[in-house]
């Protein structure tokens, strides 16, 4: 296909989308896929413009009319939002923004509304008409149905005239309870968007719709006032609902704060440095909130630099939207390679040419297994696009275009690729059946040691495949009893590493009994479900066995959590004599094989408290045991610090995470410090950190 055909095709797909998502209410892709189309068609634009349409979707914001309202033109241009897909794209955005600019900005940030965006019309006062967005240009009235929404004021408490910008939403609880009746309806988004469009407005008073407005258009520009702030607040008190979840940042939070208080507002006054981690925050919190979000938007607070800014011919200059889903790439499959992990399961792999990706560069993606290849036509040499969704590895998506060499369609060899034996079909998945496979073992080896599990950080899947090759580990015990100083003299194994193998070997032994059971690898034993066995009274792995000897499938399944078939898959893998052997030995090692009760009783020195923890230290080796400390008083512990981090616990070496802290007023714990408060009991560690942040969510 040529670039001209593409483009084309490209268009008519976005226009085809367009309409789904805004006219029926029922989307034909996900946003993942339309974004991603919508970027490769405005790239091509860029590169070719004389093949451009007049009628390109990249010269619209989407289509929602129909011709069952009324076409109004609008008297503001109603644009949509520039994207980002990381908190860091939005930072480098502010910085970007703050050196094109002469003065002093700050920026508002607030919640991205997953609802219908509308556009309430008022003339001295008076409600006249709501519109879609339509095309940017012209929307449909839909006045009828946006009257009955108790939250849009038909009457202003000042005879303004004035265009508001809002989105209106079905909240979550609604939306639950109302599927019960529509159960094709996919989202509350969905079911809004029904219910804005329907042809009787007395149906469409029968959904909860409620509305947040965010921006708002004097038709007398004199009356605007003179920043973001002030328009939020102004339309508070013209009787519009706004989001109370904002946050004001600049040079500092005191600025900040002055900004608010002039503009008589309260919500989070943060500083620049802040931004990144308040957004990553705001991608935690979206699921606690009671409306869908699908991303936060940055914008310009001061209206003067949003006019000199200025707009592109889809969006303002001077605002961002960081959607939370990731992007869309699009690249070509070089080769598939087939894995064996350590359940023995086969997962085939696309090796792509390296394209960059949510901030990173890609080159492998999963492919699932055969029949998501077959459902794909996923031939080697095709062009797809690729996606990465939260932290996971990147999947191929879609094929976007066939290969031209013909090659077809992708099958995975009937042989393991690891040990050569003949593949098995259990469910979707193909499965080698020997489980003395090398990748196999070392898949089990590494996921013992891994730093979710035993965390024996040192020796991580390299270190493992050397022992395995040496021929030293055969099995999990081997671990415990092998003589790494055979490794010395080997390349990268000098005495340094040779030690930190053993410090992790010896630490391991300390491990509680969950963790040991999580390690194991049995099936569906991760930490929550090793936990979940302990406190349903399998405290020792004596009682598990007991149990699975005698076939006892009640004793599981007595649990809540645990149901039938997941107590079998337990009592089976518990009675392989493998799986008997390797316990037998590892007990033998001096692993916990039995919970030890005491944690429980202590107090809860450091309850509703949040602590990060970076550096190392001399008596909590591996760091995981001072975050274990932490657990057991009733702290709760995080990675990155954020505003709502009340402690840091700061170890040698820990620099970078100190300056945070720092910066954002955490107290700061030294390791000394920490053992006092243990000791004693923790008066201190009660003690309200100096400037603790609340994000007011
Ligand atoms: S500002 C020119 N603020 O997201 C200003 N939009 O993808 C553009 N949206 O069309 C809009 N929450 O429908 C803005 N707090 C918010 C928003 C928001 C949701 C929607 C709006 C817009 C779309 C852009």
């Amino acid at each position: 296909m040529d670039v001209k055909e593409r483009m084309s095709q490209l268009a008519d797909r976005l226009l085809e989308a367009q309409r789904a998502y805004y006219v029926d209410g029922r989307p034909v892709m996900s946003d993942l896929e339309y974004d991603g189309l919508f970027d490769e068609l405005v790239r091509l634009e860029q590169e070719n413009p004389q093949y451009r349409s007049p009628s390109s979707p990249t010269l619209r914001v989407g289509s929602d009319l129909t011709a069952d309202f009324p076409e109004v033109a609008h008297t503001i241009p109603v644009l949509s939002l520039d994207k980002a897909y990381s908190a860091d794209e939005v930072v480098s955005w502010m910085e970007k923004t703050m050196r094109n600019t002469s003065s002093e900005l700050s920026f508002v940030e607030e919640e991205k509304i997953d609802g219908i965006s509308i556009v309430l019309y008022y003339e001295d006062g008076l409600f006249v008409r709501a519109l879609t967005r339509g095309n940017g240009y012209v929307g449909n009235d839909v006045s009828d149905n946006i009257k009955t929404i108790r939250a849009v004021p038909l009457r202003l408490t000042k005879d303004v005239s004035i265009a508001v910008r809002g989105e209106v939403y079905l909240p979550k609880r609604d939306f639950e309870i109302l599927k019960a009746s529509d159960p094709e309806v996919a989202n509350p988004r969905n079911m809004a968007a029904g219910a804005v469009r329907r042809q009787k407005s007395i149906e469409a008073a029968a959904i909860p719709l409620t509305v947040f407005v965010y921006e708002g258009f004097w038709t007398d520009e004199s009356q605007t006032p003179r920043d973001h702030l002030s328009i939020l607040r102004a339309l508070r008190d013209l009787g519009f609902r706004i989001n109370p979840h904002l946050a004001v940042f600049s040079s500092s939070r005191e600025r900040s704060q002055e900004l608010l208080s002039s503009a008589g507002l309260e919500a989070a006054a943060l500083s620049f440095s802040d931004l990144g981690a308040y957004l990553e925050e705001a991608a935690r919190r979206r699921k606690d909130l009671e409306y869908e979000i699908d991303g936060m938007v940055t914008k310009v607070n001061e209206l003067g630099v949003r006019q000199s800014l200025g707009y592109t011919e889809h969006h303002p200059r001077w605002a961002i939207a960081y959607k939370f889903e990731s992007p869309q790439a699009v690249t070509k499959v070089l080769g598939v390679t087939v894995q064996v992990g350590r359940t023995g399961r086969i997962t085939p792999v696309a090796e792509l040419e390296a394209v960059a990706l949510g901030g990173s560069t890609v080159r492998r993606a999963t492919l699932h297994n055969q029949e998501y290849i077959d459902e794909l036509e996923l031939a080697v040499g095709d062009t797809v696009s690729v996606v990465k969704r939260g932290d996971v590895i990147p999947a191929v998506e879609e094929v976007l275009e066939k290969n031209a060499e013909g090659n077809t369609t992708y099958r995975i060899p009937p042989v393991c690729p690891s040990c050569g034996s003949t593949l098995v079909q259990r469910g979707a998945h193909l499965f080698c059946p020997d489980r003395d496979c090398p990748d196999q073992v070392k898949g089990r080896l590494s996921f013992f040691t891994a730093r979710d599990q035993m965390d024996m950080d040192s020796i991580g899947p390299k270190a493992i495949e050397k022992l395995y090759d040496m021929g030293l580990v055969r099995d999990i015990p081997d671990l415990y009893t092998c003589d790494y100083d055979r490794l010395l003299g080997q390349k990268g194994y000098g005495e340094k590493m040779i030690q930190s193998f053993r410090k992790a070997v010896e630490d391991s032994r300390t491990r509680p009994f969950t963790t040991v059971l999580a390690s194991l690898g049995l099936p569906e034993v991760g930490q929550k479900g090793a936990e979940i066995l302990v406190k349903g009274g399998f405290d020792s792995m004596d009682k598990l066995l007991a149990a699975s000897d005698a076939s006892d499938i009640g004793a599981f399944t007595k649990i809540p959590q645990i149901g039938q078939q997941t107590a079998v898959a337990i009592i089976s893998a518990l009675q392989d004599p493998d799986m008997r052997r390797r316990i037998g030995q590892l007990r033998a090692c001096g692993l916990q094989f039995t919970q030890q009760e005491q944690e429980n009783s202590l107090e809860q020195i450091f309850a509703g408290q949040v602590w990060a923890v970076t550096g190392s230290f001399e008596h909590f080796n591996p760091r995981s045991l001072a975050l274990k400390e932490l657990e057991k008083r009733g702290a709760r512990t995080v990675s990155s610090i954020t505003g709502k981090t009340t402690h840091l616990l700061l170890g040698t070496g820990g620099g970078s995470k100190r300056k945070t802290a720092e910066e954002l007023g955490v107290r700061i714990v030294d390791e000394k410090e920490f053992m006092e408060l243990l000791g004693r009991g923790g008066k201190e560690g009660r003690a309200a950190s100096g400037g603790q942040l609340s994000f007011d969510f």
